[in-house]
């Protein structure tokens, strides 16, 4: 039976590092305030200039230098983010323009944190569909441009960053066991206004007028303890369900990687799942949350430290603004 198998990886964060000291510069906050509550000591944040399509790029060349294909080898993108580099059309036209290539089909993704979960269970039906062998899977974030640097934003601004991570799926038919094992994905939209941004919107006319800046709606607004309280239950019920699917029990898995939300909601998973360390994975304090490509990032800095062999059975799960979350079970 055709499974879908991760080729290679790659990631990309921007030069700029922004620590908590930095912020405290801009914002009423602390260092301490920021590390006891999330886990972050420092971010990643563009120069200015550089969309999410720009650090997609980055982390696709590297995924592809890793894999030893070039980007005319690709068949299909797959882009996932909340930080379009312009309201329409998707980042992935542009991703697919800056990597010089022409005609294969371009699919953003508007899952948030969620979004590379999602991304990859339709890349893996493609796959088994025979639809398109290699795949390009990308997650990337331009926060820093749209966050508000100043007190009044900085519930929000201390906790996102800027990066990207990519990922390149074939087809495999070995009888290795290797590849993608389960997927889920969930959504509730009951809990929509519970961490979002609602404008620019079409459901106003026009869809963006200076007022609407000065009352805060283009600022990102989330119910932190409400957010808390479903990502901790959520995730581990969908890695949970992922293992079911596959038949395999939380003893079989090697490794976790959780969408780095926030450092407390990824022990509340590691509790919940009765996980050593060891088995799961927390690069947050170093990137802070970029969404969509945290996973891909820390899927790809799991690799490069050893953390993740071949053979290795590892579940990516995530929860995010919708509330969306998922779980995908690969055999490395
Ligand atoms: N620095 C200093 N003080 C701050 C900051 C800041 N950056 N932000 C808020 N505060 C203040 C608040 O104004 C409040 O002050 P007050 O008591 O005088 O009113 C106080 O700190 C406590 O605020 P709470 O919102 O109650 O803080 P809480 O303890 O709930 O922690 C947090 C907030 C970290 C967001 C927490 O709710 C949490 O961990 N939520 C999980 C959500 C999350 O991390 N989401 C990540 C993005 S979403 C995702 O990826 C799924």
């Amino acid at each position: 039976m055709t499974r879908t198998n991760v080729v290679s990886t790659g990631f990309y964060v921007p030069e700029r590092v922004v620590t908590n000291h930095d912020l405290e510069g801009m914002m009423d906050t602390s260092d301490e305030w920021i590390r006891q509550r999330s886990g972050i000591v420092e971010r990643r944040w563009v120069e200015g200039g550089a969309g999410s399509s720009d650090l997609g790029v980055q982390a696709t060349e590297r995924a592809l230098e890793a894999a030893g294909l070039e980007a005319g080898d690709l068949d299909a993108i797959v882009l996932a983010t909340l930080s379009p580099d312009v309201y329409f059309p998707g980042s992935g036209v542009f991703l697919q323009r800056k990597l010089g290539i022409k005609g294969i089909p371009c699919l953003d993704v508007r899952n948030q944190c969620s979004g590379f979960i999602y991304g990859l269970s339709v890349a893996d039906a493609w796959i088994r569909a025979g639809a398109y062998e290699r795949i390009l899977l990308v997650g990337t974030e331009v926060h820093s441009t749209g966050l508000v640097k100043t007190t009044e934003g900085r519930d929000t601004a201390v906790l996102f960053g800027d990066g990207a991570g990519a990922a390149i799926l074939a087809p495999t038919d070995a009888d290795d066991g290797r590849g993608v094992l389960s997927i889920n994905i969930h959504a509730d939209g009951t809990y929509a206004e519970k961490l979002w941004m609602e404008a620019p919107g079409s459901r106003y006319d026009p869809w963006l007028v200076p007022e609407m800046i000065e009352q805060g709606l283009t600022k990102p607004i989330m119910e932190g303890r409400e957010v808390f309280k479903h990502a901790s239950v959520r995730m581990p019920q969908a890695v949970k369900e992922a293992l079911e699917a596959a038949e395999l029990t939380v003893e079989d898995v090697d490794l976790v990687i959780p969408h780095q939300a926030n450092y407390r909601i990824t022990q509340a998973v590691q509790k919940q799942l009765g996980l050593p360390d060891e088995k799961v994975v927390s690069n947050i304090h170093k990137y802070g949350n970029t969404t969509a490509a945290s996973i891909p990032i820390a899927l790809h800095e799991a690799v490069e430290e050893g953390r993740l062999k071949r053979g290795d059975v590892v579940c990516l799960t995530a929860f995010g603004s919708g509330f969306t979350w998922g779980a995908a079970l690969i055999r490395w």
